[in-house]
């Protein structure tokens, strides 16, 4: 009998969270109330593969994942087969969304990733998706500067195409160590008014870093949106704090459950009423107000954040 590829089990948040609740003494923090598309589990076909510098893309047929993705959200991928000891799901930005299908790009890490970027045309990988918040949409006819580091690229072919085809302006800045690790460079010209890109060895673009051009571009800009490693969102949005700009990182802490029951991926971010709490990245995130977040915290337990209270409310 042939195989129906396909939405195999669709994953109520609010409900998962409800479950956890009833069977805790501690409150956890509120399921965000504004409209999400829900997640759906799909065994996702590998259609198409393709290297990118020190990349991997994979197109996969996953249906229903990209149906109200928007950019800024992810997937997360089961690793290793079905008697793996690599338990913990993967994962990745969407890069990508066309009908059924969309893209991934991936960068080798540690075992998950080797094993994923194993994967050939015709295998099969266990996908959740989509999760998390987007990016936030800039103010009305606002200029976006984009900054990416590596992968960091991932979401802002989308993010790019969708704010030009809102009539807003777009630079971006594209940056990386080295020539074969920036993503998506070709893409971007066609969607941005202003281009940079960085390597640090000078392997292509302008010597440096995305932070040496980022002060550039601020005086041009309404908002900033910034993906890739937390070194590099930080000093992002403390650039763009200082010129008074809104920052919006999208932040890579490590994960496990990505649906916002085991607490793995928490960092410390200020709420509107100005109280710190340990926020979710998966659930809450990935996408924070980059002033908001207390990056000189992440890992550690700060004095002011300890016990229920400081998991209590959301933003
Ligand atoms: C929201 C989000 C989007 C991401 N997008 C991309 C992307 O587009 N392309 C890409 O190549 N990578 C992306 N990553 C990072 C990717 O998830 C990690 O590189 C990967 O989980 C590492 O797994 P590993 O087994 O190869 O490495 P290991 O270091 O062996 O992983 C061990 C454990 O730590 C976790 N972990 C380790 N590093 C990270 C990390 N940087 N982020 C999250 N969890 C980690 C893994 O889930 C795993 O459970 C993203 C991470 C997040 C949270
Ligand atoms: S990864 Fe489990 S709560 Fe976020």
């Amino acid at each position: 009998m042939s195989r129906t590829w396909g939405i195999t089990q669709a994953i109520d948040l609010a409900q998962a969270h409800e479950r956890m609740t009833a069977t805790m003494s501690i409150p956890l923090p509120p399921v965000p109330k504004e409209k999400r598309p829900r997640p759906v589990q799909v065994r996702a076909k590998v259609v198409g593969v393709r290297v990118v510098g020190a990349y991997r893309e994979f197109t996969l047929h996953a249906p229903g994942v990209g149906v109200d993705a928007q950019p800024g959200q992810f997937i997360t991928l089961g690793v290793g087969g079905n008697s793996s000891a690599l338990l913990l799901r993967r994962a990745f930005a969407l890069s990508g969304v066309d009908g059924d299908t969309i893209n991934v790009v991936v960068a080798t890490h540690g075992p998950g990733t080797r094993w994923i970027c194993d994967r050939q045309l015709g295998d099969v990988l266990d996908l959740i998706g989509p999760l998390g918040r987007p990016f936030p949409a800039p103010p009305p006819g606002g200029a976006a500067l984009l900054v990416a580091g590596g992968y960091g690229a991932a979401p802002f072919v989308g993010l790019a195409q969708r704010l030009c085809a809102a009539g807003h302006a777009v630079a971006a800045v594209l940056g990386a160590a080295t020539g074969d690790r920036l993503y998506a460079v070709p893409e971007f010209p066609a969607l941005t008014r202003v281009l940079a890109v960085t390597t640090e060895d000078g392997s292509a673009g302008r010597t440096g870093r995305v932070t040496d051009v980022v002060p550039e571009l601020l005086p041009g800009a309404s908002v900033v949106y910034a993906c890739g490693p937390m070194p590099m969102l930080r000093a992002v949005a403390a650039q763009s704090a200082a010129y008074g700009l809104i920052c919006h990182v999208s932040v890579e802490e490590a994960m496990a459950c990505g649906i916002g029951v085991c607490m793995t991926c928490v960092l410390p971010v200020i709420g509107d009423d100005g109280t710190s709490r340990f926020l979710r990245s998966c659930v809450d995130g990935p996408v924070f107000e980059g002033a908001k977040v207390r990056f000189d915290d992440i890992g550690r337990l700060p004095d002011d954040l300890y016990g229920a209270a400081a998991m209590r409310a959301t933003r």
